[in-house]
This record gives C-alpha cells, sequence and structure tokens, in this order.
C-alpha cells in the first residue's frame, strides 16, 4: 500500500489517540482544581506504526482491506493508576462515558496472563469528526498501576531483545517479579490513605509557597527596599521550619499588606492550595 493511503488510514486513529489523550489529562485537571485525589496518574497514547500493522496482519491472515475491523489496537491509549483500586474507578468513569462505547473487557489483573502480565483492557468505539464525516474507529486501552507498568515494559523489552524466545531462566526471574509486583500493590493498597495524606500535604505546601512567592513578587513593585528585605528574610526563616500553619499565616499576612496596596490577594482567587 502507498504511503499516501497509509496517511489518510491513519489519520483519523491518530485525531482520536489525541482527543482521547486531552480528555484524559482533563479529567486529571478537573479532580485537582476540585481538590480530590485523581484516580489517573499518567495517560499515554501511540498509533500503531506502519511495520507493526503489517506484521500482525500477517501473523493473523487479515488481508489489508480488513485491517480496521480486524486489528483493534491501532489508536492504543494507557493510562497510569497508582493503587489498583483506581483501575476499577477509572473502568466505571469510561463505562459512564457517552463518547466510548465499551465493545470487549479483559480482566487481566485478577486473570493474570501465565506470562506474569497483569493489566485492565477495554477495547472502545470512539467517534472522530474528519474533513470527510465521521467515522467510527476502535481503540485499546490498557489500565494498570506504576508497578504493573513497570513490570511489563521490562517484559517487553526482554521479549523484543530476545525475539519471544526469552530464556527460560529469565521467564523465571520475571515470573518471581511478577509476583513481587502483586505483593508491591498490596502494600501500597493497604498505606493507600498514608500515602494520600502525605501527597495532599506535599501539594498544599507547594501551592502555598507559589502563593507566598507570587505575593512576595506582587508586592515587591510596591513596597520599598528595606519592606521587601524584612519580608524575604520572614519568609527564609518561617520556610526553614516547614510548619503549614506559620506558612499559612505568612501568607495571610501578605494578603493583607497586598490589599492594603489594592492589589488583587492570590487567597481570595484561589481558596489556598489546589492550583496546578
Ligand atoms: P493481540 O491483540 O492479537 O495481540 O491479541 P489479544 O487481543 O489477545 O491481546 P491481549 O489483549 O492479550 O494483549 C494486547 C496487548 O497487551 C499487547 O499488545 C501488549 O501491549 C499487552 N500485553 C499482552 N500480553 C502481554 C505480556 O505478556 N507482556 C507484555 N509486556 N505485554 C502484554
Ligand atoms: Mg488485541
Amino acid at each position: 500500500m502507498e504511503t499516501q493511503l497509509w496517511r489518510e488510514i491513519l489519520s483519523p486513529y491518530e485525531l482520536c489517540v489525541d482527543e482521547i489523550m486531552v480528555k484524559f489529562n482533563h479529567l486529571i485537571d478537573e479532580f485537582k482544581n476540585k481538590g480530590e485525589y485523581s484516580p489517573i496518574e499518567q495517560v499515554q497514547g501511540r498509533v500503531k506504526s506502519i511495520s507493526s500493522i503489517i506484521d500482525k496482519a500477517q501473523k493473523k491472515n487479515v488481508p489489508l482491506d480488513r485491517i480496521e475491523e480486524e486489528i483493534d489496537d491501532i489508536a492504543g491509549i494507557r493510562i497510569i493508576c497508582q493503587f489498583v483500586e483506581d483501575i476499577y474507578a477509572v473502568v466505571d468513569i469510561i463505562r459512564q462515558r457517552k463518547d466510548m462505547i465499551i465493545k470487549e473487557e479483559k480482566d487481566y489483573i485478577n486473570h493474570m496472563k501465565k506470562s506474569g502480565y497483569r493489566s485492565y483492557h477495554l477495547i472502545v468505539y470512539y467517534t472522530v469528526e474528519t474533513l470527510s464525516g465521521h467515522k467510527q474507529v476502535q481503540v485499546e486501552i490498557q489500565i494498570r498501576t506504576l508497578a504493573m507498568n513497570f513490570w511489563s515494559t521490562i517484559e517487553h523489552s526482554m521479549q523484543y531483545k530476545y525475539k519471544g524466545a526469552v530464556p527460560l531462566d529469565i521467564r523465571r526471574r520475571l515470573s518471581r517479579a511478577a509476583d513481587a509486583v502483586i505483593i508491591l500493590d498490596q502494600e501500597m493498597s493497604a498505606i493507600k490513605n498514608e500515602i494520600k495524606e502525605a501527597q495532599d500535604s506535599f501539594r498544599m505546601k507547594a501551592s502555598m509557597v507559589a502563593d507566598i512567592l507570587t505575593n512576595i513578587h506582587s508586592l515587591s513593585k510596591v513596597i520599598d527596599e528595606e519592606e521587601l528585605n524584612e519580608i524575604q528574610k520572614e519568609f527564609d526563616s518561617i520556610y526553614k521550619d516547614q510548619n503549614m500553619e506559620e506558612l499559612a499565616k505568612f501568607n495571610q499576612k501578605l494578603d493583607k499588606i497586598a490589599e492594603s496596596y489594592h492589589l488583587q490577594s492570590l487567597s481570595s482567587i484561589n481558596n489556598f492550595g489546589f492550583r496546578r
């Protein structure tokens, strides 16, 4: 098939991957803006390369005029989560959506593959609008934890290196590593609330410090140098102690000074904390 023809075939899949990535990334933003934990940690996407499509079509005996029906992972999305429970939360989110119609589900988490591979797979139908009208395409969505992703990336490299014939010894080690991933995910889930609290407080602190620095920057335009030095010194000493309450109090004080100069205070816009 000519390159131009391939471009025409793949173009809707490229649009599809771009759109779905924007949509899932926007969900992450929505969670964060509401100050809520996002079950989605990261989104990746790719369109299968022409050579991989040809290889797969040959392996599965699919004629080239049937590839769009028979090969369901030309468009691929990978959603990475922190915890196993998040995976099922993401599946629920997808089930509720009107723009993604689920064709097929495979739960390789409760039904691990012989290799040790774990992930939740969905094939969904997604409609894109192109110059020639709308077109429904199939997309494979793989949902997995960070730990599962680490394992499958390494295992995939081994498959690639050994062209599918991974030596028994390495396969055994990969299988043991897969068992370790199950335990790692279980342990992380067991201390999930502690982890989330730590992440929340880290995010709050980062956001508070960003607010303070923005406030100091705005004030630097209206106050004299001596006063600015005082504020900077006070911030340095409070920052050293890493005390959230003191940081919050200091920021309120800056807000008041800013108001007295008729500068718009940041916390009145932000309600503290959850800006990116
Ligand atoms: P094909 O789509 O023809 O490959 O078969 P299938 O639909 O039965 O595939 P499946 O749903 O099992 O897997 C599809 C994708 O999951 C693959 O393209 C890989 O990205 C991933 N995958 C499946 N099994 C493994 C595995 O053992 N190791 C790794 N690293 N990835 C896997
Ligand atoms: Mg498949």
